[in-house]
């Protein structure tokens, strides 16, 4: 067995290692792409805005007309003993649900049972590279129009995430129409004159449970934080770009089309931002906040 293979997953209601693991060919989820997923950062042994992740897949199945398989109380016992067969600490959390096995065909299946699959593994600290700053591109986003669904068919943003990468950035800013949208796997903040901005949650962009976080974290902390459209041209001439998502947090965009941002450097307003969100992460693992 490899090392991918050793880690323990759950599949269909049973713990086993993942390289034994099996799913059927015919499962819509490998056929049709016909799925949706979450991703939960997992600190201390703890779930990470569980209650945030859950009711967003309770959305997304909603959105390809899925019931939930599980209860949210069986989700997250089954999640947090996922965590502790794989030693606890900090991990990373990824579950899918699929619409099952049938024979291909396009539409649903009558009485197909979905498949429901975790998995989870160890993370360590955002490494401090992706804090110094990094390289992004805007991209012309091309996606469908149900982007609030977190789908397990990433094709459009694994292609839009290799033309960022081929022009020398990291991330992909995406523009629909000449507004920012979202990244290829992150939500988009910037900083003008000292105000946060967003863009609204619409179905052309997922509701990011961090960036829902550092809105929140925003209000607390009396620092100006709009939901409103960005265009392009605010994008670039923006004085600080972040990105944010459960797996790397809040991390400052310090080029953008090989260009500075700003001063070329990460900016007060992500400073001040980082150290609310470390603080925050800090009285979860201590139980000070769920
Ligand atoms: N992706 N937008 C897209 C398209 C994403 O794929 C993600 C996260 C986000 C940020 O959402 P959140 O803050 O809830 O992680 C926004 C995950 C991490 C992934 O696919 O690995």
């Amino acid at each position: 067995m490899s090392d991918i293979d050793n880690g323990i997953v759950y599949l269909n209601g049973e713990f086993l290692p993942a390289g034994e693991a099996k799913i059927s060919v015919l499962d819509r989820g490998f056929i049709f792409g016909d799925g949706v997923y979450e991703v939960i950062p997992v600190y201390g042994g703890h779930l990470f805005r569980l209650p945030h992740h859950l009711q967003r897949l309770d959305h997304s199945l909603e959105g390809i007309h899925m019931a939930n398989p599980l209860a949210h109380n069986h989700w997250q016992a089954v999640l947090e003993q996922l965590v502790e067969l794989n030693g606890g600490g900090d991990q990373s959390l990824y579950l899918q649900v699929t619409r099952g096995v049938a024979k291909r065909d396009h539409g649903f299946p009558p009485d197909t049972e979905p498949t429901v699959f975790a998995m989870s593994n160890p993370i360590s600290a955002v490494p401090e590279s992706l804090r110094e700053g990094i390289a992004a591109a805007t991209v012309e986003d091309f996606r469908w129009k149900l982007c609030h669904i977190k789908a397990i068919a990433l094709l459009p943003n694994i292609l839009l995430r290799q033309q960022a990468v081929e022009a020398g950035a990291e991330e992909a800013i995406m523009l629909r129409d000449g507004f920012v949208t979202e990244g290829a796997a992150s939500n988009v903040f910037i900083v003008n004159n000292g105000v946060v901005l967003t863009p609204p949650k619409s179905n052309l962009l997922l509701p990011g449970v961090t960036r829902d976080l550092v809105v929140e974290l925003c209000q607390q902390n009396g620092l100006p934080c709009v939901e409103g459209a960005i265009s392009e041209m605010q994008l670039k001439e923006a004085d600080e770009i972040w990105l944010t998502s459960s797996s790397r947090e809040i991390i400052p965009v310090t080029r953008l089309d090989g260009l500075p941002v700003g001063d070329g450097r990460p900016g007060r307003g992500w400073q001040q931002l980082i150290a609310l969100y470390q603080q925050y992460k800090q009285a979860f693992r201590e139980g000070r906040v769920t």
